[in-house]
């Protein structure tokens, strides 16, 4: 939904329809702006297991409005069907979860307006999203301000995937210090990794930064490294899909090298992460956090625009074996700081504790 020239909501309930929820259709950036209607909870599970809308915060709201769905057209019992259903939907986004289980919640109590009630906590998830997001916009600005007080000439912050407002309901994790660095006019510029095989760091990022007049540079995954030593990049801020309660992230694959390029040139690491994202029943990350094996026709073949169509072509030998793991774990030793709603903090147990003990439990 557009709210302005340069700001857009990626998910929201149809100004026409109660009944229907609406998202904007990633599948066809950054070609087409197209909207999708969701009127069931099954539209929403597809809309998530086929990538129209994807990001871990953003998942977890489409989950939401797809458990109001289910209230609207079968109560409490079809809430429960929904939920299980949902929950299989991606494997690797923690938010996910999250959301299902607060709103599955309001389902167990006896209440004459569920729907209201269902409706009323995915409004509610998807503005504390919007705050959140602006909370480690505030959070990170300084680190951006630093590197700008420190030298003349743009900061270079390099990103991977799409971590932005796309991927939340607004403003993006990884990207929301950036929009607030170039909003106070500093001088700062993007390097965005293309993110093979989905692009998302092409197709999406470089889509909504070129929305919001933010200066970037598209390039392949390959030269996040040889940019790092040449000193063409100031910090890697990258976002993540579950954070194990050491520190350990789990993001879209290929962060881990980047994380490896970094700390072998001397580079800042950050992850920036909504608390809806920390999984704090997980002690570690590496090894145990499910990581999503997608087609590998997503290795295979390329889609893009040819003649005004979008068109996909293969681009390896009939019959090439390929694989497809679509996200990785950097451990915590790796990255330099979490940046969250409440400020940022060591990759550790005791750094997340430090800023959340009401959610780290005992
Ligand atoms: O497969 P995707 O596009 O859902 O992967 C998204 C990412 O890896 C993002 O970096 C992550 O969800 C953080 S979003 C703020």
């Amino acid at each position: 939904m557009q709210t302005r020239d340069d700001d857009f909501r990626t998910i929201w309930l149809s100004p026409e329809d109660p009944a229907t929820v609406q998202v904007i259709d990633q599948r066809h950036l950054p070609h087409d702006y197209r909207v999708l209607d969701l009127r069931g909870w099954r539209d929403g599970y597809d809309a998530i297991a086929d990538m129209a809308v994807r990001g871990a915060p953003l998942i977890g709201a489409t989950a939401a409005w797809s458990l109001y769905l289910a209230a609207l057209h079968g109560g409490a019992r079809e809430v429960g069907r929904a939920a299980e259903s949902l929950l299989a939907a991606r494997p690797t986004a923690v938010n996910l979860r999250w959301a299902i289980e607060r709103v599955s919640a309001l389902a167990s109590s006896a209440d004459d307006d569920l729907p209201g009630r269902v409706r009323r906590d995915a409004e509610a998830i998807c503005d504390e999203d919007i705050e959140i997001c602006l909370g480690i916009g505030r959070a990170g600005l300084p680190l951006i301000e630093a590197v700008a007080a420190r030298r003349p000439g743009p900061v270079h912050v390099l990103t991977h995937c799409n971590a932005g407002a796309l991927a939340t309901v607004n403003w993006g994790t990884a990207t929301a210090p950036v929009y607030l660095a170039h909003r106070a006019g500093i001088d700062v510029h993007v390097w965005v990794d293309e993110t093979r095989p989905r692009s998302q760091g092409s197709q999406l990022t470089a889509w909504e930064l070129a929305r919001r007049g933010v200066p970037h540079t598209l390039i392949v995954d390959n030269a996040g490294g040889h940019l790092m030593q040449n000193g063409e990049v100031d910090l890697v801020i990258t976002g993540t899909d579950r954070t194990a309660r050491n520190g350990d992230v789990a993001n879209k694959i290929g962060t881990y090298l980047k994380a490896l390029a970094a700390r072998d040139n001397g580079v800042p690491f950050y992850v920036a992460l909504p608390s809806t994202t920390v999984d704090w029943s997980l002690d570690a990350g590496v090894g145990r956090i499910p990581i999503e094996e997608r087609d590998a026709a997503e290795v295979t073949h390329v889609a893009g625009r040819y003649n005004g169509e979008t068109v996909t072509v293969r681009t390896t030998a009939d019959g090439t074996p390929a694989r497809n793991p679509a996200f990785d774990v950097t451990p915590a030793r790796l990255v330099t700081g979490l940046i969250t709603e409440r400020g940022v903090c060591a990759a550790s147990e005791a750094g997340l504790r430090s800023l959340f003990p009401d959610l780290a439990g005992a």
